[in-house]
């Protein structure tokens, strides 16, 4: 056999043998989420934003969390980041940094973590930036807080970030304030800023919700780029299908405090099970369809949940069963968990009002 056919052969074997971590039991997950629960004390009542979450996000991936408005999704972010406002409370669950209890730690340890080992991007990057310190200011601070540099150095090194996250010119953008940019380059140099320390995990909060549609898919771009080819994980937030077919690995779909199925990316889009799932895809535009199929009804009180399965009031399936007790969290033989007693890939009409 010639070098080069025993070349060719060992590569192939190495490819089909390669492990993902998605599939490899021994790999550890970069960060893991159990049974996170976090609740508002509203009055004397009880809001259950965050109501037992737990996935694991594994280096190298993004995780998509998706969901219509105010089904926890943002708070989830938040309880990672032990960021909660005052009224609510991480009642009880681990977040689990290659091992280590985020909700163990001391305050010290906490804010070392922030910025340093996981950082944060949020939607809206003009609240995000101070209006009254330049860009080049902002980003160099994470770095003289975390690593110590000096000013110049900081200062050298933003403008470095900034042409890494494609800001033109960036030794003299470095030096503008926020209002001197347009959202597409305030939103870079915020992710600039959430790199600046080289965190393990991101955080992207519906990073590109204000942008429109270009910049929308350059940020998207971006943030694949840094994830991959950084061997880094990343949870992307957000309510648009568009956005997690667009760059996502795995996708946990939530609906009213808890995860109802959670798969690979391409399993989500060609075989949903939960009819929820089901039915966030029938409401995406398609060319041809002259009107969106919404899902009937709206997302239950969080301080008022129906008994059994949040979405049975909207469900075209629901059963008996369905009003008495919530469903597990279930793998079924497509791959995808899925907390739903009838789950399928049926597309029946979600029109059913409540
Ligand atoms: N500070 C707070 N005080 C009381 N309730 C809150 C607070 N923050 C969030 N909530 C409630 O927690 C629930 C989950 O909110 P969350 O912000 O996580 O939703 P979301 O999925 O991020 O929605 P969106 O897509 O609109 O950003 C909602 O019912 C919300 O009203
Ligand atoms: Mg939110």
């Amino acid at each position: 056999m010639s070098n080069v056919l025993i070349y060719n052969v060992l590569i192939s074997n190495v490819d089909s043998n390669t492990v993902s971590p998605l599939n490899d039991p021994m790999t550890m997950p970069l960060l893991e989420v159990k049974d996170l629960m976090t609740h508002f004390s509203i009055e004397d009542k009880t809001l259950h934003a965050v109501d037992g979450v737990s996935f694991s996000l594994f280096r190298g991936e993004i995780l998509g969390l998706v969901g219509e408005s105010g089904c926890g999704k943002s708070v989830t972010a938040l309880s990672i980041l032990r960021l909660v406002p005052d009224s609510g409370k991480v009642i009880s669950g681990q977040v689990l940094l290659e091992g280590e209890d985020l909700l163990e730690m001391d305050d010290n340890e906490i804010r070392n973590v922030r910025g340093n080992r996981i950082s944060m991007v949020f939607q809206e990057p003009m609240s995000a930036l101070n209006p009254v310190f330049t860009v080049g200011d902002q980003v160099a601070e994470v770095l003289r807080l975390h690593r110590g540099m000096d000013k110049s150095a900081a200062f050298r090194r933003a403008a470095k970030l900034l042409g890494q996250v494609g800001i033109p010119d960036p030794a003299r953008r470095v030096s503008e304030y926020p209002h001197q940019m347009s959202g597409g380059m305030q939103q870079r140099a915020l992710i600039a800023m959430a790199m600046a320390c080289e965190p393990d995990v991101l955080i992207a909060d519906e990073p590109t919700t204000a942008l429109d549609v270009t910049v929308q898919a350059q940020i998207l771009r971006l943030i694949e780029e840094l994830i991959h080819e950084g061997n880094r994980g990343a949870l992307l937030i957000t309510h648009d299908l568009g956005v997690v077919a667009e760059v996502v690995d795995r996708v946990c779909v939530m609906y009213a405090g808890v995860i109802v199925e959670m798969g690979k990316v391409g399993d989500l889009f060609s075989a949903p099970q939960h009819p929820y799932t089901i039915g966030l895809i029938n409401s995406l535009p398609t060319p041809g369809r002259r009107r969106f199929i919404a899902i009937g009804g709206s997302v239950p009180d969080l301080m008022d949940l129906p008994s059994g399965c949040r979405f049975h009031p909207r469900c075209p399936r629901a059963q008996e069963v369905c009003t008495q007790e919530e469903p597990e969290l279930t793998l079924t033989e497509k791959g995808n968990e899925v907390r739903c007693y009838f789950p399928g890939n049926k597309h029946e009409s979600l029109r059913r009002a409540i």
